[in-house]
């Protein structure tokens, strides 16, 4: 179930929302001051934050900043009490869902949660701390540590970044799924001159027809039924700064023209709006598909994929960046260790070989992810064969002894019994999970069709788990 933390000194708007919202189907606590709030915080897991803007010990803008610190993961939903635009720009950038004025209707209220609590892992805005640069190469982003490697693909790929970054180029960024496309929009973000803007992901995947248009340029109090609240648009948010389009093929025709407009005459309106802003936006966009391919089959505007289309960038899969294999698991295994508490030093010679000779289908995400499993069900001071899934163990070249003849599906199955109940279950879901999400490219809404869940669930499950 989600939880939610509200927040409030009005004892009574607690227990008012308190109730309305369990009615419909969240767990929620309250707090009235910013202090306990905090406190709970250390203590439980919130999907979301609802939280007065006033508070008696502190305001919205400083427990933000300290939940978006500690708790990156966590929505945030500021109410203010009154509509205050540059208020409400400034929380967004720093990271708020959302914000909602006073007085606060309750369907209002559910809608913006119920959407917050969808879009948590789907819109992604955060504020980026500028680029440090370490040993000159490497690039810090929001915490994640920017891998570059020395194989070829590595060099050339960093080459492009440097190239591109200081201009103002649109730039498509391709490769397949989990290769980094998001990593480096935002590498190129900050290695700009716009690095102190925002830098504003937007997932075109899940975009509805009906939102699209608001989401990227935000609505007029009363634009529309519905339309309660003025919102501010991705691209307004994201103003002089950079937007990342991720999943871009995936915008209905409609919206590719709407888009094009805004592109060449560099303005946008609000919807429902008359003004018009001037728009000094960077456009980074990302696909999976082949856009080239998409046009062809009518499915994507051809004078739009040339606004884009300024600057191209290949991301390499995995498997063909030879030795960099070790440098991402070596510091993906130094991560696990701080996230999962754990000190792991290193992998057998066995587990290496397996590394070199898979695959890789989910490219760095799942290097990243199959690490954190095996960090997670390692005991020892190294990651041995056994904590790799079972179709990259496969893969090592001595397996006679560990594995039996017998084979499933063409792949060989484990000979050693199992004597260990405790982790039996949660290997067996993530292996489960991760594997589905293979199968569907990582699309969540699939994988949690087929896993009989729902994404909410789904999303959880992959929380719980440490899976990213
Ligand atoms: N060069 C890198 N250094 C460190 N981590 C990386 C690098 N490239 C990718 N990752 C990690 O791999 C994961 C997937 O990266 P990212 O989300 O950027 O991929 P993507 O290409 O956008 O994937 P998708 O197509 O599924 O959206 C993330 O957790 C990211 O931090
Ligand atoms: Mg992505």
């Amino acid at each position: 179930m989600n939880k939610i933390l509200i927040v409030d000194d009005e004892v009574n708007i607690g227990i008012l929302l308190s109730k309305f919202l369990t009615r419909n189907g969240y767990e929620v606590t309250t707090s009235t001051s910013g202090e306990t709030a905090l406190e709970y915080m250390t203590k439980e897991n919130f999907n979301l934050v609802l939280c007065d803007f006033r508070l008696e010990d502190t305001d919205g803008r400083e427990m933000l900043r300290k939940i978006k610190t500690t708790y990156p993961n966590t929505g945030v939903i500021i109410v203010t009490g009154y509509s205050d635009i540059k208020l409400a720009v400034e929380l967004i950038k720093m990271g708020a869902y959302d914000y909602i004025t006073k007085p606060l209707y309750p369907d209002e209220i559910l809608n913006t949660i119920n959407k917050a609590i969808e879009a948590q892992k789907i819109i992604n805005i955060t504020n980026y701390e500028p680029a440090k640069s370490r040993e000159g190469r490497k690039l810090e982003v929001s915490g994640d540590e920017f891998i570059v490697g020395q194989s070829i693909a590595s060099k050339e790929l960093m080459k492009q970044i440097e190239l591109v970054s200081p201009t103002n180029c649109s730039v498509i960024l391709s490769g397949e799924s989990g290769t980094g496309k998001e990593s480096v929009a935002k590498g190129i973000h900050q290695k700009s001159n716009r690095k102190d803007k925002p830098f504003i992901a937007m997932d075109c995947g899940s975009l509805t027809k009906e939102l699209a248009g608001s989401e990227f340029f935000g609505h007029e109090k009363g634009s529309f039924t519905g339309a309660l609240f003025t919102k501010i648009g991705h691209f307004e948010m994201a103003n002089g700064g950079t937007i990342f389009l991720d999943e871009v093929g995936n915008l209905s025709y409609d919206i590719q023209a709407t888009l094009l407009r805004a592109v060449q005459e560099r303005k946008i309106k609000r919807i429902g709006s008359t003004k018009e802003l001037d728009l000094d936006v960077r456009i980074i966009v990302a696909s999976n598909e082949n856009l080239a391919e998409a046009i062809q089959k009518g499915k994507f505007r051809e004078d739009l994929f040339h606004r884009f289309n300024e600057f191209n960038i290949s991301l390499p899969p995995l498997r063909d960046r030879g030795k960099d294999i070790l440098t991402f698991a070596h510091s993906f295994l130094h991560s696990a260790n701080e996230e999962l508490n754990r000190k792991v030093e290193g992998f057998s010679e066995e587990v290496l070989e397996c590394f070199f000779n898979y695959n890789w289908p989910g490219n760095v995400r799942e290097l990243k992810n199959v690490i954190r499993r095996a960090t997670l069900f390692t005991e020892g001071n190294e990651i041995q064969i056994k904590a790799l899934p079972l179709e990259i163990s496969t893969f090592a070249k001595n397996t006679s002894t560990e594995y039996a003849a017998p084979t499933r599906g063409g792949i060989p199955v484990k000979k050693e019994v199992r004597r260990d109940l405790k982790n039996a279950a949660q290997e067996a879901e993530y292996d489960t999970i991760l594997n589905v999400l293979k199968e569907v490219n990582y699309n969540k809404t699939k994988a949690a069709k087929i896993l009989n869940i729902d994404r909410k669930t789904l999303y959880n499950k992959m929380k719980a788990i440490n899976l990213d």
